[in-house]
């Protein structure tokens, strides 16, 4: 008899944007002429940028003959890309980080998922609240939280919630946690991280022997001087933080595949024992074993996005979105919605009109002004009664979702 793991019978309904996409789905059956605009999944709708399809093409073209053919690549990444992510995202702002301690992979939402192979199922967990599904979801599935209660959060996983009450500002957890979810832009919320408030993480996780999973998918987005881009801008973050990123949001790859988890050497785990444990080596034997690497295209592709064209190309798709981002926060306080984010991140992140569900402000917007959102509570308890609007979409549709929402809220009695 085969039997199955039942930690995934305690998820909770299905995972967030498939459940988006098929109330969508249902509600374009039976409106087929219906316009929607879909705001929801943070998913890029700009093509690549010219500097990658050049290197992309150059690469396939490549495969074409036998001697510059190549099969399997490095697991871990090849080090065209390794050293231009370290001297682009790293040396250039003074962040010691060498090239063998990049990872490539094909997604910070994979990466988040299984960099819980190489740590204990007995660890605590701390995810603030509202919260990037994945993080939750991946720890319930390897057996490190209980059932989920009636508000939907899972026993033994420590929740930090961030909303306009504590100025989306976490508080540290109530005693000692070791592993601590943190995502800077953040999704869903859009809000940001001083320096400061990272320093007071980094310190906690010293005090602790905490490690920190530094989620940096959206860092390309900050435009504020004083706000940090990596948790390494920190002293002392080295030794208590792994960072993810990805090109998925930045250069355009949420189809084409490629991010990299940054594990500093000197980041310690322990065994059970108490003895220190060096993560490096356990993630580069997970990552030989479990996977043959990005494809070499793509990481050509990838590495174009550092090169001065790809930069100005980049610069401009940022540029665009943000300015989808300004224009949301503008006409939704224009017509009298509480807004947040949407500054040095691509989220906006809003308090639904009348005390609204944030499901029902979801059916409301979806059936009277065909926009698809995000429901906050699909991202935790704290979000219950917020909306997540994603600035990754045409100009055109972001004014006409802007008006129709002016409408309906000028509409209503
Ligand atoms: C989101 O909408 O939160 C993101 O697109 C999800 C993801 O990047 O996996």
């Amino acid at each position: 008899m085969a039997t199955i793991n039942e930690h995934y019978l305690k998820l909770q309904s299905g995972y967030l944007f498939p459940e988006i996409a098929r109330r969508v789905t249902n509600y374009c059956q039976s409106h087929p002429d219906a316009k929607v605009i879909k705001m929801g999944i943070g998913d890029v709708t700009r093509p690549l940028p010219r500097a990658i399809i050049d290197a992309m093409h150059a690469a396939v073209e490549e495969m074409s003959t036998s001697h510059s053919f190549r099969g399997y690549g490095p697991e871990q990444g090849y080090p065209f890309l390794r050293d231009a992510i370290r001297d682009n995202c790293y040396r250039e702002r003074n962040i010691d980080i060498e090239s063998d301690e990049i990872f490539i992979s094909d997604g910070s939402k994979c990466d988040s998922g299984n960099l819980l192979d190489v740590f204990g199922t007995d660890n605590t967990i701390a995810v603030l609240d509202p919260v990037y599904p994945v993080y939750v979801d991946t720890n319930v599935m390897v057996g490190r939280t209980g059932d989920a209660g009636a508000n939907g959060q899972y026993e033994g996983l420590v929740y930090l919630p961030v909303n306009a009450e504590n100025n989306f500002q976490p508080a540290l957890p109530n005693g000692r946690v070791d592993l601590i979810y943190l995502c800077y832009p953040n999704n869903p919320t859009g809000t940001v991280a001083t320096r400061e408030m990272l320093k007071t993480w980094v310190d906690y996780a010293h005090k602790n022997q905490s490690i920190i999973f530094f989620d940096a998918a959206y860092e390309a987005f900050v435009s504020d001087p004083e706000i940090p881009r990596s948790i390494y801008e920190v002293e002392g973050a080295k030794e208590v933080a792994i960072e993810l990123r990805s090109f998925s949001k930045n250069a355009g790859f949420t189809g084409v595949r490629c991010a990299f988890t940054v594990i500093p050497k000197q980041l310690m785990g322990h065994t059970s024992d108490g003895s220190p444990q060096a993560i490096h080596p356990l993630w580069n034997r997970r990552h030989c074993t479990k996977f043959n690497g990005v494809s070499y295209p793509v990481q050509r592709g990838a590495a174009a996005s550092f090169s001065p064209e790809g930069r100005q190309q980049i610069a401009e798709l940022i540029t665009f979105y943000m300015n989808n981002a300004r224009l949301l926060r503008e006409g939704l306080k224009a017509a009298g919605i509480e807004v947040y984010g949407g500054v040095n991140a691509p989220y906006v992140w809003l308090k639904t009109p009348d005390d609204l569900s944030s499901w029902d402000f979801f059916d409301l917007l979806l059936n009277e002004s065909q926009i698809v959102g995000t429901p906050g509570s699909g991202f935790g308890a704290s979000g219950e009664g917020y909306f997540r609007l994603s600035a990754f979409n045409s100009l055109e549709n972001t004014e006409e979702a802007i008006h129709r929402i002016k409408s309906r809220l000028a509409d209503s009695p």
